[in-house]
């Protein structure tokens, strides 16, 4: 399942700008009416205004006024040796943008897996906490 969208990841991740790590990421949401998001990692010489591939993406979602609830499922690819999952960062955003169940893959061309925000991030904060 998913594989046009595990496709299309791969295809945006041909435009990460990753001239530091080398490490490319490529990301696609896909929305309950079809229309799709890539992102990709964005990397800075300031190494920590470097933006994740789906950070990208999900903010592409949000910024044409989508939200959790019109998000389907969400790919992150890498061309890792390893399956690359989100980072830190990219787990408090994704916790807040996505539904704790939106199905996740993530691929590195060799393996795929799939995830859940309520797999990667248990016991989150979030803005019921600051009710
Ligand atoms: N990266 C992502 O795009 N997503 C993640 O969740 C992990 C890390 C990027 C950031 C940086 O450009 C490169 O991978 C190495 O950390």
């Amino acid at each position: 399942m998913y594989e046009n969208l595990v496709s299309e990841a791969f295809e945006a991740m041909k435009s990460a700008y990753a001239p530091y790590s080398n490490y490319h990421v490529g990301a696609c949401v896909l929305c309950r009416d079809g229309r799709t998001f890539r992102g990709v990692n964005i990397e800075n010489a300031s190494y920590g205004a470097t933006n994740c591939a789906e950070r990208s993406a999900v903010f592409g979602a949000y910024s044409y006024g989508y939200r959790k609830a019109d998000i389907a499922a969400l790919a992150i690819v890498s061309d890792g040796a390893r399956i690359g999952t989100p980072c830190g960062i990219c787990r408090q955003v994704l916790s807040e943008l996505l539904e704790s169940d939106t199905p996740i893959i993530l691929s590195n061309g060799k393996e795929t897996m799939e995830t859940t925000m309520a797999e990667l991030l248990p016991m989150s904060f979030g803005m019921e906490d600051l009710a």
